[in-house]
């Protein structure tokens, strides 16, 4: 199918609204997310919407884009438009990408095999998830040739992190995105209040059971219990979850009722998923593994970006995570600039956290970004409408950049730097 056009389907929704049709997918951001949320459960809108703390960074990630302004040009006496991207030798349509989210299948099932083919419909690359409900390479079969790339969290075990690395490369992923500002949970207030973890009840952790050395350190009986934590009383809850762990991991309830692998996995998963001792060594050891792109995703500061490139990372992605980790760090807007400064074109800056509009994409291409990564709107348009409604989503957004760029008078990517903004 690829990009529709913004004019084209301008005119298309137009007329459909001519026979008194509406689009379902709500095209304002606060309106997809207050859709999304009638359509999900309370344990699953907390995780999705919910950030750590009181929630401030998630606030200023929005408030940052709204304190930059755009200068538009006027007649620029060209119609033609190309706002492709080169990233590591890759082509994108447009400087855009879907972030990884973890856990999808708390909004629908086989979420991330969804969004796979709605990324593949659209043209847009999708950046598989470590916490993903699929392995990758199911979702890589479902994208056929279209562009992916996997996003890594460094567990306990290097062997795991390399076999997962390799993995991805089997697999066609483009680049790896190691995401380092996660090495432990936040604090998230909404999960807390519902003492709801998805991890325990065996979502999104099929990157781990679907691999080799993980199933290893299985039968090695490693999942035995998790270390330094009492373990649940047994209550009518306590068994309900464990069917429902049960039915969620693969093969499903029936084959795995009366197996204790599960329960095991789940225990092992917790005790090796994190990595807080995780240093610039390990990206220096990464580098040498493999030959694909590594991208450092969770950075805030100038001096850790020249260490990503010290340490011998190809791009960095200017992320806080969505606000999901440190409540109080500074909106990823108001980042960029500095470390685009700190990092000079052409290495690669991406950014996320925030991004609802196409003129926040084009804010954030000005201020630096060569790329943006799109966040919960997709997992929202999920919620709504499942493919199209993903497809929409990435559709509108694109749409609206396309005639933010253009009516400022920009007709490619590199026509939108510093000079066509202020910061108001
Ligand atoms: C995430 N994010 C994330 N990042 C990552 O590297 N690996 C992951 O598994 C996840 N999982 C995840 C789950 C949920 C529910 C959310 C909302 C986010 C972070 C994600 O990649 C991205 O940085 C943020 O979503 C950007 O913020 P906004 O634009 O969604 O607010």
């Amino acid at each position: 199918m690829g990009y529709i056009e913004a004019t084209r389907r301008q005119k298309a929704i137009f007329l459909t609204g001519m026979s008194g049709r509406r689009a379902v997918v709500p095209f304002h951001a606060n309106e997809l997310r207050e859709a999304a949320k009638k359509r999900l459960s309370k344990q699953a809108w907390a995780y999705l919407a919910g950030g750590a703390g009181d929630e401030l960074t998630m606030a200023a990630n929005r408030d940052a884009f709204s304190k930059v302004a755009i200068l538009p040009h006027v007649m620029r006496g060209d119609a033609s438009i190309d706002f492709s991207t080169q990233l590591f030798g890759q082509n994108l349509v447009f400087p855009l990408l879907l972030a990884p989210i973890g856990v999808l299948d708390l909004v629908c099932p086989e979420a991330d095999r969804v969004v796979a083919r709605a990324c593949r419909n659209v043209g847009v690359p999708f950046i598989f998830s470590n916490q993903a409900g699929t392995p990758m390479e199911i979702c890589a079969q479902d994208m056929g040739p279209a562009q992916r790339w996997f996003q890594l969290y460094w567990s306990k075990s290097d062997e795991l992190v390399l076999s997962l690395v390799r993995r991805a490369e089997a697999c066609g992923c483009g680049a790896i995105v190691l995401t380092v500002d996660t090495t432990l949970l936040g604090w998230r207030n909404r999960d807390l209040k519902l003492g709801y973890l998805p991890f325990l009840r065996g979502m999104g952790i099929a990157q781990y059971t679907s691999d080799p050395v993980f199933t290893a350190l299985l039968d090695k009986g490693e999942g035995a219990a998790i270390s330094g934590t009492p373990r649940p009383g047994v209550t009518l809850h306590t068994i309900g979850n464990l069917l429902r762990l049960k039915a969620n991991y693969p093969g499903g309830i029936f084959k795995n009722l009366l197996r204790k692998t599960p329960l095991e996995a789940v225990r092992l998963f917790v005790n090796i998923y994190s990595n807080p001792a995780l240093s610039w060594e390990q990206v220096r050891w990464l580098r040498q593994q493999t030959t694909l792109p590594i991208l450092i995703k969770g950075i805030l500061r100038a001096d850790d970006a020249h260490k990503a490139v010290d340490a011998g990372a190809d791009g960095i992605v200017v992320s806080n995570h969505g606000g999901r980790q440190v409540d109080g760090a500074i909106p990823a807007l108001d980042a960029l600039a500095a470390i685009r400064k700190a990092v000079s074109k052409p290495y690669p800056v991406l950014l996320d956290s925030g991004i609802r509009s196409g003129s926040d994409l084009f804010k954030a291409l000005a201020l630096g970004a060569d790329a943006v990564l799109l966040g919960r709107p997709y997992a929202y348009g999920l919620a709504i409408a499942g493919q199209q409604g993903v497809e929409t989503v990435i559709q509108n957004l694109l749409n609206d950049f396309e005639l933010t760029a253009r009516l400022a008078g920009c007709s490619k990517v590199s026509e939108i730097d510093t000079d066509m903004v202020l910061r108001t």
